[in-house]
């Protein structure tokens, strides 16, 4: 079976099973502060398991593009070293939200691999939680009694809270799991070792497949564990690692997963993959990473300088060295993976064919950027060694190496690599400790302090309404407390809200809770709304609510109206915008990114080139145009996801769709999009729309920010208020432009005569000092304090006298701007031959200006601020030679 064919017998083996089949989410989390990827097939369910929403079925299965490089789950240094670990893997799954158990999870199991997969029984080991006494979760007996017939007791390892207790991060859903694990060593080694003695034992051919949790608590922000509300079956097995099974091989790049890219890296660098380490490692590296980030790109995620963005871009880079140092691949080769890899997943991942053009583009410019850095990096690793080297010392410190790792992108191992080449070893602990520090140092720049959630009431369904209604009457749900880094606020959430939590590039609402409380009325304000998973948390800074809150069940809650119709005037804008933008510019154009909020809205889209002035103009008139139109909103709910793309509905990369999306529509021919967004009941309330800037985000992604309504005429008027203060400045001429161009012209001829002034007053201010020189036997010396327009004159007339008389000493002051200024030049065979030093001299002369200064020794100038020393300090020279 080829890779493509083990994945859908997973898919159609659950289908028969009654599961419903899902796309995978993006692989970039959304909405959820506890996870910056999607690390595992459970991720996007997690609300399902707390019983915080209601799945599309209560059996679903999937294949679920995951990231394991940060947080709880981080296998980025193992990647390349063994065959098995994975930055991006596809996580097959199947799940029960409290439907099935244990029993089918384990039999279901046990009959796909053996029988559809056919993996010989005798090759396969499961283990079960031997229980925890800490968190209080006893020795799981059932599990244990539904294997052993299956597989008999000698088969059955008992795990500890490490291996058999699965968890997604620090909180969230949790339970004790079995794992199966294969043995795929050659039947002689298997004869002399048991494959049991090497279970999870780091073994490369004896590995775990597939990991059965039942889920059946919640980990609290405290530490502690509580029942969740129903047992639910979270399945997750590495679907490379099967592969590897099923294609009966012992790595995982050794099967047509990766093998595709594996052979164009061979072509690339004339290499075999198979022959030697380093560049085997490379390979597996490269071949590895690009999966990774060609798919966090496509998925919206773009190489950045902090958080996933850093990540992804460090990943980049990750590969980018190993082809460098080990592969000969000096010039720009990652990007060129990208259309195998697209090509191999057309059809599972349709996202990246669909931006082939676009992900490639993103990746090729990281790379060349990058590959200067690495330049650099290189020459100071360089640098640090030969320095050592010449010391006689033979370990380079930690802070060096996380110098290197941190601004130059070099992973440890490879620092060290090369450091070893050269006869060096690397402090690992100094650089651990650097390492650790920083992450301490930006754990405290994020840190949030969030106590549990307080629960007042039971939430069966969240109702939002703010689509319809700008105030409704609601129950507090439940609260918590968040300390940030710039004081505490409230999370409150209500069974009903007409508030628009931030999503989908739409801020969210503001306005107040209120109500009575205690024979008083009383009025909280809420300064932000945000999603969480798929709870809405309306955000309060008001201080001392915790009473309030647990005492007063019902609330006016009221959105700030005249803020959301500015919102709505510019998210329906943006649609107006983009469907204008796909005319004038080209169909190419998708949306990468999209902020709006009551005052501006801005768009980025893939384009490769500036917008010029008649493009961006063009768009303005037709968006204008359509908003004179005065389109009325045609709002669809409920329509099933397939409908609506068949429509002709633009749909986004990277964001995730239910079964059923939301049409917004204004004309049908014109703007068609699936969104969650508040829009105008006609396009006429936008009033006006202007853009206000364009520029670059990064290589293919541009951006431009607009504004309608009160703004964009507050805008205009600015600007016309500005041009009236210029008109008034030049006294009203009829023609602006022309009177600035001739004021431009006047000056620019001014300047001329003011230099050629300037030049023939320093003329006669050096005849003068020539006049004036004192000649000794062995040098001639001037000291004077002169008038001049600048402190570069001084230096300018020193070099002119030096060029007409030999043997020179020159000493100048004068007063610019009120603050003494002094230059002291010395021929260059005085300072030869008589030890003289002009910066030293400067340096003496100006504690008499109450300055300092310095330079070279035939030149050096200093300034000061008591101009009335500077005689002093003249004199002074001239009784110094
Ligand atoms: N959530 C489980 C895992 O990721 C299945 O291993």
């Amino acid at each position: 079976m080829n890779s493509q064919q083990i994945r859908q017998e997973f898919l159609d083996f659950f289908k028969s099973k009654e599961h419903l089949i899902v796309p995978s989410a993006p692989l970039v989390a959304k909405n959820d502060p506890t996870l910056m990827f999607n690390n595992s097939g459970m991720a996007q369910f997690k609300d399902f398991f707390l019983g915080n929403g209601t799945p599309p079925s209560r059996r679903i299965a999937d294949t679920q593009k995951c990231l394991r490089v940060s947080g709880k789950h981080n296998d980025l240094e193992d990647v390349g070293f063994d065959t098995y670990h994975h930055t991006m893997f596809e996580m097959l799954g199947n799940w029960s939200f409290g439907d099935y158990f244990k029993k089918e999870a384990i039999s279901w199991a046990w009959e796909l691999l053996t029988e559809v997969y056919k993996l010989p029984k005798e090759r396969l080991y499961v283990s079960v939680f031997e229980g925890d006494l800490k968190d209080g979760v006893p020795f799981d007996q059932e599990a244990w009694d539904i294997w052993k017939p299956i597989v008999g007791e000698d088969r059955i390892i008992m795990g500890n809270k490490k291996d058999n207790f699965w968890e997604m991060g620090d909180t969230g859903p949790c339970g004790p799991c079995s794992e199966i694990h294969v043995d795929l060593r050659p039947e002689a080694e298997v004869l002399e070792v048991s494959g049991k003695s090497l279970v999870n034992n780091d073994h490369p051919q004896v590995v775990e497949i597939w990991n059965l949790v039942f889920m059946q608590f919640e980990r609290k922000a405290d530490g502690s564990l509580i029942p969740l509300p129903a047992t639910h079956v979270d399945t997750g097995m590495g679907f490379e690692r099967l592969c590897m099974a099923v294609q009966q091989k012992t790595s995982n790049y050794d099967t047509d997963v990766f093998q595709n890219t594996i052979q164009v890296l061979e072509k690339m660098s004339g290499k075999t993959y198979g022959q030697e380490t380093y560049p085997d490692i490379a390979m597996r590296v490269i071949s590895d990473h690009i999966r990774a980030v060609a798919f966090a790109i496509a998925d919206g995620q773009l190489p950045a300088n902090a958080k996933a963005g850093y990540v992804i871009r460090r990943i980049l880079r990750r590969a980018v060295r190993y082809g460098y140092s080990y592969l000969g691949l000096q010039e720009p080769f990652f990007h060129a993976l990208i259309p195998v890899l697209s090509a191999q997943f057309d059809g599972v991942f349709p996202e990246l064919v669909a931006q082939q053009e676009f992900v490639t583009k993103v990746i090729l410019e990281e790379e060349k950027s990058f590959l200067r850095t690495l330049a650099s990096g290189l020459k100071r690793l360089d640098v640090i060694m030969s320095k050592l080297k010449a010391e006689g010392v033979n370990t380079i410190v930690g802070a060096d190496v996380f110098e290197l790792s941190d601004t130059f992108g070099f992973p440890v191992d490879l620092t060290a690599l090369i450091a070893r080449e050269k006869g060096l070893l690397i402090d690992e602990q100094g650089f651990n400790d650097a390492l650790a520090e920083q992450k301490t140092r930006s754990r405290q720049d994020a840190a949030k302090e969030t106590t549990d959630w307080i629960e007042l009431r039971e939430l069966e369904d969240f109702e939002f309404l703010g689509y319809d209604f700008e105030e409704t009457h609601s129950h507090i749900v439940k609260y918590r407390k968040v300390k940030t880094k710039t004081g505490e606020e409230y999370h409150i959430v209500l069974d009903r809200s007409p508030f628009y939590a931030e999503m989908g590039g739409q801020v969210g609402d503001t306005g107040t809770l209120s109500g009575q409380a205690e024979g008083a009325e009383f009025i909280i304000q809420i300064a932000d709304t945000k999603k969480e998973n798929d709870l809405f948390v309306h955000i309060s800074k008001d201080k001392n609510l915790d009473h309030l809150l647990t005492t007063t069940p019902r609330v006016l809650a009221k959105i700030d109206s005249k803020r959301r119709a500015a919102i709505k005037a510019n998210h329906t804008a943006t649609h107006l915008m983009l469907a204008a933008m796909k005319e004038v510019l080209g169909s190419h154009i998708v949306q990468k990114g999209s902020y709006l909020n009551d005052e501006v809205l801005r768009f980025d889209f893939s384009h490769f080139a500036k917008m010029t002035q008649q493009e961006m103009q063009a768009v303005e008139d037709r968006v204008n145009e359509k908003i004179r139109e005065n389109i009325v909103l045609d709002e669809r709910i409920h329509v099933p996801i397939q409908e609506a793309l068949d429509l002709g509905a633009t749909a986004t990369f990277g964001e995730k769709y239910g079964d059923y999306v939301r049409l917004i529509i204004f004309d049908p021919k014109y703007s068609f999009e699936l969104c969650g967004g508040t829009h105008v009941p006609a396009t006429g309330e936008i009033g006006l729309f202007k853009f206000i800037s364009e520029g670059s985000v990064s290589a293919g992604v541009r951006r431009v920010e607009a504004v309608t309504g009160d703004r964009a005429l507050q805008i205009l008027r600015e600007q016309e208020e500005k041009l009236n203060q210029i008109k008034e400045l030049l006294k009203n001429p009829s023609d602006v432009i022309k009177a600035l161009e001739t004021l431009l012209e006047e000056r620019s001829s001014l300047q001329k005569k003011v230099s050629a002034l300037q030049n023939e007053k320093l003329q006669s201010v050096k005849e003068n000092l020539l006049a004036n020189a004192e000649k000794f036997q062995a040098f001639t010396l001037i000291v004077a304090q002169i008038e001049v327009p600048s402190a570069d004159a001084l230096k300018q007339l020193s070099f002119e006298l030096k060029d007409q008389i030999e043997d020179l000493i020159v000493v100048l002051g004068t007063v610019i701007n009120e603050k003494p200024q002094l230059s002291v030049y010395i021929s260059e065979n005085l300072v030869a031959n008589a030890n003289l030093n002009a910066g030293k001299i400067v340096k003496d002369l100006a504690k008499e200006i109450k300055g300092g200064g310095g330079g070279q020794p035939f030149f050096a100038t200093a300034g000061g601020s008591d101009a009335t020393g500077l005689s002093v300090a003249l004199e002074k020279a001239r009784g110094l030679f």
